[in-house]
């Protein structure tokens, strides 16, 4: 069975962007999250509180926070945060939400984080627990849940293993990232259904696809029909990640908004509003979306 409604986690603004070679101004950004907001976005994440010289696209984070002001704040609008620098600096913009973002293998990890898997579990600790004490909510990112250009395929009960250490750091809602788009239907049952034998509800989870070979979408529907509701993506199809190159954009918001409609599905999110985003922030990146759904309903 499928649910009734789920909750679109959106992340064209961080993850959507923070691959993007020329600098998108921080009025450009603040406009593209007012947007998706009032096209019924509920959830989104805006920035990044990462080392400004790893990701330069996000090092104006604080510039975007003040221009968005009350719209930027609160549960619904978590912002990256690898460690205490991060969240010292996120807490002086005043945010209500934090993501730390996890590795299920070795090798990502100290190429995404400078950090082994242990040693980056360490730097999260003090984070989460500060977060918690701030009142802040938090997700704990599992990239590489599939697959690692480096590595291969990467066991299931590995990828169990970090989700585990994140959950209980005290995390509010896990994420699940196929950061370079090589899942599987199978495969992510096979995932699901591990996290549950050890205790971790799919209630508190997410699903984070990227799309390079077109599974995005086929694999929500099989996350859905395990009990998942919450599904990332980014309005357009935005994205990647600098430190995996192999990384091509998220599973498009429009794409997944219009399977849900065809399915009843509720989104609370106005197709045609998220379109004229799209394109409009498509102009500002002077390249049409990936989006099979945006090319599709867009006039050219
Ligand atoms: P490091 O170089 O080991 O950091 O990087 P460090 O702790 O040694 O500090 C070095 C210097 O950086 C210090 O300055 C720090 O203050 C400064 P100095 O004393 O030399 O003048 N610094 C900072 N400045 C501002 N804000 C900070 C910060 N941290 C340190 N937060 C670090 C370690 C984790 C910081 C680095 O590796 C980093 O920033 N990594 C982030 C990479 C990233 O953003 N990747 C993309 C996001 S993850 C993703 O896209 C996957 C996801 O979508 C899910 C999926 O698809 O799977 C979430
Ligand atoms: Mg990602």
């Amino acid at each position: 069975t499928l649910p009734s409604e789920i909750t679109i986690y959106e992340v064209g603004a961080r993850d959507g962007l923070q691959n993007e070679k020329s600098v998108v101004p921080a009025q450009v950004k603040a406009e593209f999250i007012r947007r998706m907001a009032s096209a019924g976005l509920a959830t989104i994440e805006t920035t990044s509180f990462v080392n400004p010289q790893w990701v330069p696209q996000l090092a104006d984070a604080a510039e975007v926070l003040e221009l968005l002001g009350d719209e930027g704040r609160g549960p619904r609008r978590p912002v990256l945060v690898p460690n205490e620098r991060g969240l010292d600096r996120a807490l002086e913009a005043g945010v209500g939400a934090v993501a730390i973002f996890g590795s299920a293998t070795e090798t990502f990890a100290r190429k995404n984080l400078n950090r082994s898997v242990d040693e980056s579990i360490d730097m999260f600790r003090p984070v989460v627990e500060r977060s918690r004490e701030a009142g802040l909510w938090v997700r704990g990112y599992v990239s590489m849940c599939f697959g690692d250009p480096w590595e291969g395929p990467v066991p299931v009960q590995q990828v169990v293993d970090v989700a585990e250490r994140l959950m209980d750091l005290g995390c509010d809602q896990l994420s699940l990232g196929d950061t370079i788009g090589v899942a599987t239907s199978g495969h992510v049952a096979h995932l699901l259904d591990a996290l549950q034998e050890r205790g971790i509800g799919l209630d508190q989870t997410a699903v984070h696809f990227h799309d390079t070979y077109g599974q995005a979408l086929s694999n929500t529907l099989v996350a859905l029909r395990h009990g998942i509701t919450v599904v990332d993506s980014s309005a357009g199809g935005l994205g990647g990640c600098p430190y995996a190159e192999s990384a091509t954009g998220n599973l498009a918001t429009e794409d997944l908004v219009w399977a849900m409609e065809g399915a009843g599905i509720r989104t609370g999110v106005d197709l045609e509003s998220l379109l004229s985003t799209s394109s409009w922030m498509a102009q500002q990146l002077g390249r049409p979306s990936p989006s099979a759904v945006v090319r599709a309903l867009t006039n050219p």
